[in-house]
């Protein structure tokens, strides 16, 4: 997915940056007034100020509902060699990413709601339930996967918590800016922030999970902490790290490589092994850690769960749901 040069089509970087103010998290909860919020249970003082404690719950019950038809990644695998361009465009960035500062971490639920919020990720956890784990597939486009136990909640809750109103029809996420601790976000013919969409037929899917954990323990920086985006069903790109805002919409959001290279890297962007990526096949995938190679599966294995989400959309060309 690299793309080394700054191309024709790239923002400037004053057109990619102008517009956002970047408040130290700390300021910005003094400025949102989060100390008189009556969440003081979940906070403790530092330094005269309030830090939100860190997501609890960990080793999270397993759901058994979802198996593996695979042996789990070494969690060694999963957390070094990882895609995470706010810090570099290569696999190995997690050292890099522990500059990341995950708690406290904001998070604004707004957009087509009933009530737009601003809330610290462990007080949303905590309002929208108590965490689970589950063992998933995930297929990177770049035809390498992993299976992991992911701990974290259904996506679901945060739609219902969100109270969307009926126009909405897809929910955008978004990932944290802050070029000061992020080098990637520097190079500024990305499209930064990282954007991914759902419809919110797909994120009210049971199999569309909100992660906040990995291997029973809280998420490492560099997997997305302290809230990222699991979709199995769908290529790994989709799966957004790192969440600042939940944003409800009655437009398809314009993801972050799809707004680079939408040819390559499409809205809907579900596994199929008989859609070949345009540089690529997708017939196979190379598994983190044995390093071998095996059949990529439609829909990577969830179709049971999912098929039904795509049914007649695209009656004269069903491969736009493939890319
Ligand atoms: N989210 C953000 N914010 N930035 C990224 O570069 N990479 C995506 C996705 N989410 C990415 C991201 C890609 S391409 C993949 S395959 C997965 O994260 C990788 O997740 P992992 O590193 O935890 O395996």
């Amino acid at each position: 997915m690299l793309i080394k040069k700054r191309p024709s089509w790239a923002m400037a970087e004053a057109d990619a940056t102008s517009e956002h103010i970047y408040l130290n998290r700390r300021e910005w909860l003094r400025a949102a007034g989060f100390t008189g919020l009556g969440l003081t249970t979940a906070l403790t003082g530092v330094g005269g100020f309030a830090a939100a404690a860190a997501i609890q719950g960990y080793p999270a019950p397993r759901n058994m509902a979802y198996r593996l038809d695979r042996d789990i990644t070494p969690e060694d695998d999963a957390t070094t060699y990882t895609n995470f361009y706010e810090f570099g465009s290569s696999k190995n960035i997690w050292k890099r990413a522990q500059k990341l500062v995950t708690d406290p971490w904001m998070v604004t639920i707004d957009g087509l709601v009933e009530t737009e919020m601003q809330l610290d990720a462990e007080v949303l956890i905590a309002k929208v339930g108590g965490l689970e784990e589950r063992l998933y597939r995930h297929r990177c486009v770049e035809a390498w996967a992993m299976a992991v136990p992911w701990s974290g909640v259904p996506l679901a809750n945060l739609v219902k918590l969100a109270n969307p109103k009926p126009e909405a029809k897809y929910l955008q996420m978004e990932t944290f800016l802050d070029p000061s601790i992020a080098p990637g976000q520097k190079q500024s013919w990305y499209p930064w922030p990282y954007v991914e969409g759902l419809t919110l037929a797909e994120a009210t899917n049971e199999l569309a999970f909100l992660a906040t954990g990995i291997y029973g323990k809280p998420m490492p920086a560099q997997n997305g902490a302290p809230i990222r985006l699991v979709t199995p069903w769908k290529y790994g790109f989709k799966s957004v790290k790192s969440i600042t805002r939940f944003t409800f919409t009655d437009k398809q959001p314009v993801s972050f490589w799809e707004q680079l290279n939408g040819n390559e890297y499409g809205f809907w962007a579900n596994v199929n092994p008989d859609v070949p990526h345009p540089r690529w096949s997708q017939k196979t995938e190379r598994l983190l850690g044995s390093g071998k190679n095996v059949r990529t599966q439609l829909y990577n294995g969830y179709g049971q769960q999912v098929a039904g989400l795509y049914d007649g959309m695209f009656p004269n060309d069903d491969r736009k749901l493939f890319h």
